[in-house]
């Protein structure tokens, strides 16, 4: 399951001056194992100058479909993104693990789903929208923030599916760098349009979840408004984007205060290794170190791609920005953010 597997680019599309979307050629016999649910992720896996590193991108297709795609956008300096838009070709290999996330959306029947996203963060949140829209009869509300009209991603699909759902999909834009005649459209979503909105728009709806991805801001700002109107928190489901090379805090700030031996399962096959206290290393460095391939991709708290479940001992996290309360109370942790606690931990992948 996260094994890298090598995948042709099979189309290549421009989808604003800044951003690509890549169609990925899944072989017949790889088709099962490359099915993803809506709001999942893709990592790359890729050489710079010697240097492995890691990217995700949020697949924005819908699930019943047979096009795995992701919208890769210019970040300054990307090492990942910026190649991505000129320098990969069509029928070019490269090298992805299959999906993985939990930022999930699975609808229920008769009822109304409100989705939030800020300029990227479109992508995950597109492929729910095909999820409501095709897998019930339910009905999304979206609110979709960007800076301009020339800028904002995915248009094109939203509006084929206002087309084709009209009664079903409310789709509400916002910018913040052009003008707009609506005051509460215009500017960032934050929490005092999202008062109004909740006032004027949503209070009376049978609502079964809210999605929300963007920067941590907005999701933190959002996520306010709503508990402060009465929302109930376990309805509220974000990912927050980091952006390309970004890193908001390293993990191996924190020494392990103890000796601790670590037992990890992937995939069925269980592995060993030592942390030694005072080690500046997180449970997923110091896997990489033995030689342990465990999955992971932004390093940061941010991906989730590295959540397990820690089966024994305890571990202090550093950062948490994918995890939700839920998770926490069933000791899910973030391999890349936890430092040992205790001289014995026991982590398993597969649960
Ligand atoms: S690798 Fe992204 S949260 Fe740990």
């Amino acid at each position: 399951m996260y094994e890298f597997h090598k995948l042709k680019i099979k189309n290549i599309e421009q989808e604003t001056k800044d951003a690509v979307v890549w169609t990925l050629d899944v072989p017949e016999q790889e088709k099962e194992i490359f099915k993803w649910k809506a709001g999942q992720h893709l990592t790359f896996k890729y050489d710079f100058n010697g240097e492995e590193l890691r990217r995700s991108y949020s697949i924005l297709s819908p699930t019943d479909g047979d096009e795995l795609k992701v919208l890769i956008k210019k970040v300054d300096q990307g090492r990942f993104s910026e190649p991505a838009q000129t320098q990969y070709q069509i029928g070019q290999t490269v090298e992805v693990m299959p999906p993985i996330g939990n930022f999930i959306l699975s609808p229920e029947n008769n009822s109304n789903y409100v989705l939030i996203a800020a300029g990227s963060g479109i992508t995950p949140i597109l492929s729910m929208v095909y999820e409501v829209l095709n897998q019930s009869n339910s009905h999304v509300n979206l609110y979709y923030g960007n800076g301009t009209v020339e800028g904002t991603l995915l248009k094109k699909q939203l509006t084929d599916l206002k087309d084709k759902f009209a009664d079903r999909l409310s789709v509400s834009y916002f910018l913040s760098r052009e003008p707009i005649d609506i005051d509460l459209y215009s500017g960032r979503i934050d929490a005092d349009k999202i008062n109004k909105i909740y006032q004027k728009e949503l209070k009376d709806l049978n609502i079964s979840g809210y999605y929300l991805c963007g920067p941590g801001e907005m999701i933190t700002s959002v996520s306010t408004a709503l508990k402060e109107n009465g929302v109930d928190t376990r309805s509220i489901h974000s990912e927050f984007f980091l952006s390309e090379d970004q890193v908001i805090r390293d993990s191996s700030e924190k020494a392990s205060s103890t000796d601790s031996g670590v037992s990890v399962t992937i995939d069925g096959v269980t592995s060993r290794y030592d942390i030694k206290q005072g080690d500046e290393k997180t449970l997923l460095d110091a896997a990489l170190d033995n030689g342990i391939n465990m999955p992971y991709s932004c390093k940061a708290g941010v991906c989730a791609t590295c959540r397990c479940k820690l089966v024994e001992g305890e571990v202090e996290m550093i950062e948490n920005y994918s995890l939700e309360d839920w998770e926490l109370e069933q000791n899910y942790i973030l391999s890349c953010q936890s430092i040992p606690k205790t001289d014995k931990i026991v982590i398993d992948y597969d649960s």
